[in-house]
């Protein structure tokens, strides 16, 4: 049986059209994959939990029962910390940088990631998902104390993007700069088979997908842009539809293949945080990366993602995020204008 084209081997005929390629990404990558198989397969056992009677204090291998999330984050730190690629981690997870042991050799990409997306949805079997950027670090610096000046790069710097989505089959999304691919994850056979050639997102959509409960504590300019979607749109005489699950790797995924908006706007719930729920490093920059190949566009509402300096490796930031034409028209709502 012909199998298709393995991420894998995508990854490679990536890598040889580039003349500086070492490998060092390549397995970067590989390594990155067997983590994603490994929380892939214990996100599908996830309400087994109780029958299973892994409820207690320790699992039936001894281990102590730990919340996906926390899992998802040690699986990616204990794979990728030994391959000599990397100089340092950045996790939502982990307050700071991540060091790499001193008995592992260090390289020179970083790797930042949020383990377990839609956290809130894991006990619900809906779908969640891990996102990850990669940097190559700039300088000849390897101490971990003076590293967070490499690390905080504008997503533009990205060498590449991406995401595992673990919904009604797993998922791998990815782009090193030279487009968006996807592939699906085949169980039987292990592998992650080519099966979304060259995602292009729909220059406009019909989908928002947005937190509404949130709408009283946005400033009138958000308000105005969600009220718009709930009308007919004069020139166009489209109207919208909306789905929220509350995974915005899973919102974003539906979106990036049938077109339309993800938004999640600042807001005034808490003044803790004020530019909006979702981080700048692990969350949108990788997302931006991802929608901006495929031919869409990502902003903070009043420009593009990928060009924030970040000052911070938690940063939060407003993201309007999809089809190209729906994210300038949010623009264009949050400068005060109307369609
Ligand atoms: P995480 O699970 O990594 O903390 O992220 C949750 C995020 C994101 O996945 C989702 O889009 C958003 O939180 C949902 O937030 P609300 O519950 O406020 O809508
Ligand atoms: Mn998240
Ligand atoms: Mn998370």
């Amino acid at each position: 049986m012909a199998i298709g084209t393995t991420i894998t081997q995508h990854i490679l005929s990536q890598q040889r059209e580039n003349p500086e390629a070492t490998g060092a990404f390549t397995l970067l990558m590989h390594e990155l994959i067997v983590a994603a198989k490994v929380i892939s397969k214990e996100v599908n056992k996830a309400g087994l939990a109780d029958i299973l009677g892994a409820t207690g204090e320790t699992n039936i291998q001894d281990e102590n029962v730990q919340k996906l999330d926390v899992y998802a984050n040690r699986i990616i730190i204990e794979r990728m910390q030994h391959i000599g690629q990397l100089c340092c981690m950045g996790s939502e997870e982990v307050a700071d940088l991540i060091d790499i042991p001193a008995k592992f050799p260090k390289g020179n990409y970083i790797l930042l990631f949020d383990p377990l997306d839609g956290s809130s949805n894991i006990d619900v079997n809906i779908s969640i998902g891990t996102i990850f950027g990669i940097y190559r670090k700039k300088s000849d610096e390897t101490d971990i104390n003076f590293l967070l000046n490499e690390v905080l790069q504008p997503g533009y710097e990205q060498v590449a993007a991406g995401y595992f989505l673990y919904g009604s089959s797993t998922m791998m999304v990815y782009t090193t700069g030279k487009g968006v691919h996807g592939f699906t994850l085949y169980p039987s056979v292990g592998e992650f088979l080519l099966s979304h050639e060259n995602i292009r997102i729909p220059e406009r959509g019909k989908t928002y997908s947005v937190n509404e409960s949130n709408y009283q504590y946005w400033d009138d300019n958000t308000k105005a842009l969600v009220d718009y979607y709930k009308t007919k749109d004069k020139k166009t005489g489209r109207s919208f539809t909306s789905r929220y699950v509350g995974s915005l790797v899973a919102d974003f995924h539906r979106n990036l293949l049938k077109g339309g908006i993800f938004l999640y706007p600042a807001d005034n719930k808490d003044p803790k945080k004020p530019t909006g729920k979702l981080r700048l490093m692990v969350e949108a920059n990788p997302l931006a990366m991802v929608v901006e190949q495929a031919g869409g566009y990502a902003s903070d509402g009043k420009g593009p993602i990928l060009k924030i300096q970040p000052k911070d490796l938690h940063q939060r930031v407003p993201l309007f995020i999809g089809s190209k034409e729906d994210v300038k028209i949010a623009e264009r709502f949050l400068r005060g204008e109307r369609e």
